[in-house]
């Protein structure tokens, strides 16, 4: 018996920071939506108490510090399945990169624990137990396009996902901390999208009106201390995207094309000066 799951990857098409909490955590109000570049998780069930997990990834650990043997732990200890679990990551995200790559395998996880034990969690049971291992992970539970707030266990689905766009990705060779800008922003200081009028101008289906309306309070930060990820926002506007905003707490830039033509010329024009470009399309339920 075996269990598949696919962890699509999310892009924050606007992430607002309110203030910071006297936990040292921040207040947030993003939009994200999730596409069409995704993570595929095989689930088997063994007989040893053992979590094992085998990936073609060799950046990534495959102990206690993986988010999926986290989510395998959080739901033994609460469900208690007999036996243990073995784990095929086929990983296509790339890491570290402000894509939500191991939050999404962290929520593929819950979902093929629960499928392969027939354990009947609801989705507000799995999102209890996904909080404590990562603010990320309510949101890819649900996927889709969102309006996410409070630390980011608030999903409010958008009544409509976001228009069908392609969309070029593009990460540099740097590896970006999110604790590390978390720590690093003044709440106070930083710029703040409009998150009210991204939010209508997805609901009302416009595309124009949303690619004015993308942005990213954590840029100010990511942007001053790697001018790389600015050139590349820039470069993408020159090259033809409609609009371009880092995605999370970076270092990915995202650009949106209403035509593949155009995201391919995008795609291709940054490609000598990045090795990581991929085009995807938006994931529309
Ligand atoms: O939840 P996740 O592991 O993705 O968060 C990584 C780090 O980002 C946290 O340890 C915290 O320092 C910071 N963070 C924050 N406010 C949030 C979410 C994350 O300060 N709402």
């Amino acid at each position: 018996m075996e269990i598949i799951e696919k962890a699509p990857a999310k892009i924050n098409l606007g992430l607002d920071v309110l203030y910071k909490r006297d936990d040292g955590y921040h207040e947030l109000e993003m939009i994200m939506a999730s596409i069409d570049l995704a993570d595929r998780l095989t689930f088997q069930p063994i007989r040893e108490e053992k979590i094992i997990i085998e990936t073609n990834s060799g950046f990534l650990p495959t102990d206690r510090k993986n988010n999926i043997f986290q989510a395998i732990e959080a739901m033994k200890k609460h469900y208690n399945f007999p036996g243990g679990i073995h784990v095929e990551l086929h990983k296509n995200i790339p890491v570290a990169a402000g894509l939500g790559g191991g939050s999404s395998d962290a929520a593929a996880t819950f979902r093929g624990v629960n499928r392969l034990f027939s354990l009947n969690a609801t989705l507000e049971d799995l999102t209890q137990l996904a909080i404590p291992i990562g603010t990320d992970i309510p949101f890819c539970l649900q996927g889709n396009t969102a309006l996410v707030t409070g630390l980011g266990e608030i999903v409010t689905p958008l009544t409509n996902p976001i228009p069908q766009c392609w969309v070029v990705l593009v990460k540099p060779k740097i590896s970006v901390s999110t604790p590390r800008v978390f720590s690093k922003i003044e709440a106070e200081s930083l710029s703040h999208p409009n998150i009210e009028k991204l939010k209508a101008s997805i609901e009302k289906n416009d595309y124009s009106e949303m690619t004015q309306y993308l942005g990213n309070s954590l840029e100010d930060y990511t942007t001053a201390k790697f001018p790389v990820v600015q050139h590349i926002k820039d470069k993408m506007i020159q090259f033809g995207a409609d609009a371009s905003v880092m995605s999370g707490s970076g270092p990915t830039v995202i650009g949106l094309c209403d035509k593949y033509s155009r995201a391919l010329h995008v795609a291709n024009s940054l490609k000598g000066f990045c090795q990581e470009v991929y085009v995807v399309r938006t994931l529309n339920k």
